[in-house]
């Protein structure tokens, strides 16, 4: 294609708001584009950009709205139905100011640490990563799976005089977290009264667990938990990189939201993701999508875009209730760039299965190793080709087939805004698909079994006293029979 093709990098790229979406190295012709193009707009992107946009119930297992862009909009009661009350604003300004307090210093606190799990980690966790200049006054420690033994060695290294606690839950029932945040509660003793606060949609919650009511930093229900960045679940976020720039990073997401919603859908680096993940699973019929950071900063992305995606488009059933017939989510894996090389890659070069890959990183470097940064660059350049080119050679061992996929992800820059334009984009992506398949982007209701299911077997685990294995293997054999 590339023979064929003097200007193919050109034609099979895009950019917008300083990202490079290069989509050269896929096997994709321009007919094969415009037909996706053709479907996802015959699928009714448009009405359902503006019903999603509008307020209306997007969400109809659970009744709801999704209006999670109102929480990073300049305005938030432009949005119909967002505000009735008037009091997104208002909200997303105390969580700032205490975000800033905590940032300068002025809530006299040098750690903090964030419980939370699921949405209301791993994008504030990517954020603080991805943009931490290391400026703040705060140390933010992340506890999100139930690590008893993490959880001990932190509180061993910190002083509780000057340690606060966020909890962000937004059912404030999750039980990987209240575990955790209960722990912390007996850590703090009598000073958890004012050192934590919840960032919940169930402030009554929150106040039962013993918060005090002005440490309760509320966000509305219609946030799903994956897209709850944006409301007060972001504080410790904003904590570590600062006020100013998790503003930048709301105004990059709500200049995604103006493109998303604006006259040209189409031509964005959202619909062209969904586009492009479109062809991956239904069109190749790939089953997995690698996101790979040759920027330390986007580590997480991959993290971050394993629950957006897979929680959004994994489902079963269409809008109608009827069983779908063709594929969904693909599972998304994803980490470090070169740690990768030297691990799974030999597999994803030479192994018969064929695994797509988006490899992320930015032009600017964010700190002062340009060599360390140029090294990271080149890997990358290196990858995208050899896994597109492949490689001839006598030795078949040697060989390398090529055409497997691979796209490119560029920032000129990576800051605040550029990030919130990226996060808000896939978040757009991933509703362009649900869109094209017909399937509801915001409810979750698989991982729910799990939790009716490990509350039974905790009370069973209760009963049964010291295990052996004898006696786990009956536990298992019964949980199959009950
Ligand atoms: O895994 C299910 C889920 O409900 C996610 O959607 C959510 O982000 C996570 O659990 C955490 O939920 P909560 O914020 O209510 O504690």
């Amino acid at each position: 294609m590339f023979a064929a093709d003097a200007g193919r990098s050109q034609h099979f790229s895009l950019i917008e708001q300083g990202w490079l979406l290069d989509f050269s190295r896929l096997p994709l012709t321009r007919p094969q584009l415009e037909k996706v193009a053709g479907s996802i707009e015959a699928a009714g992107l448009a009405d359902a950009v503006k019903r999603l946009f509008g307020g209306a119930i997007v969400n109809p297992s659970e009744q709801r709205p999704a209006l999670h862009m109102a929480l990073r909009a300049a305005d938030p009661a432009s949005f119909p139905g967002a505000d009735p009350e008037q009091t997104l604003a208002g909200h997303r300004h105390r969580f700032l100011e205490l975000a800033g307090d905590f940032h300068g210093g002025g809530a006299g606190l040098t750690d903090l640490i964030h419980v939370g799990i699921g949405g209301s980690d791993l994008g504030p966790r990517l954020v603080a990563d991805a943009l931490d200049h290391n400026d703040g006054s705060v140390r933010v420690h992340w506890l999100s799976t139930v690590d008893a033994r993490r959880t001990q060695r932190l509180l061993n290294s910190l002083d509780p005089s000057s340690t606060g606690v966020v909890i962000a839950s937004k059912s404030f029932s999750t039980e990987e977290t209240l575990l955790q945040a209960a722990t912390l509660r007996d850590w703090l003793g009598d000073r958890f009264i004012n050192q934590a606060w919840a960032a919940t949609a169930s402030p009554d919650s929150a106040l039962a667990f013993g918060l005090a009511d002005g440490h309760i930093l509320p966000f509305p229900d219609w946030t799903g938990g994956r897209f709850s960045l944006w409301s007060s679940v972001g504080v410790s976020a904003a904590a570590v990189i600062g006020r100013a720039r998790f503003e930048q990073l709301l105004q990059g997401a709500a200049q995604a939201d103006a493109v998303f919603s604006g006259q040209a859908p189409l031509k964005s680096l959202a619909v062209h993701v969904a586009m492009l993940m479109h062809f991956l699973r239904r069109g190749l019929g790939a089953n997995t999508l690698g996101v790979v950071a040759y920027d330390p900063r986007l580590a997480l992305l991959g993290d971050y875009l394993q629950q957006l995606v897979m929680e959004s488009l994994g489902k079963g059933v269409d809008l109608d209730d009827a069983p779908l017939t063709e594929t969904t989510s693909p599972l998304i894996f994803g980490g470090r760039g070169t740690d990768l090389q030297h691990s799974i890659f030999q597999a994803l070069h030479q192994a018969p299965d064929s695994h797509p890959l988006l490899l992320v990183a930015a032009l600017e470097s964010g700190h002062d190793r340009q060599d360390w940064h140029r090294v990271q660059l080149a890997h990358l350049l290196a990858q995208a080709t050899a896994m597109a080119r492949g490689r001839e050679d006598d030795r078949p061992c040697r060989r390398l087939p090529g055409n497997r996929p691979v796209m490119t992800l560029i920032a000129e820059r990576l800051d605040a805004r550029a990030l919130g334009f990226l996060l808000a984009s896939f978040e757009h992506a991933v509703f362009a698909l649900s869109v094209l398949w017909r399937i509801n982007p915001f409810d979750q209701w698989g991982v729910e079994e799990g939790k009716r299911l490990a509350a039974a077997y905790k009370e069973s685990l209760a009963e049964c006293g010291d295990l052996d294995l004898e006696a786990w293997l009956t536990l298992s054999d019964r949980g199959m029979r009950s």
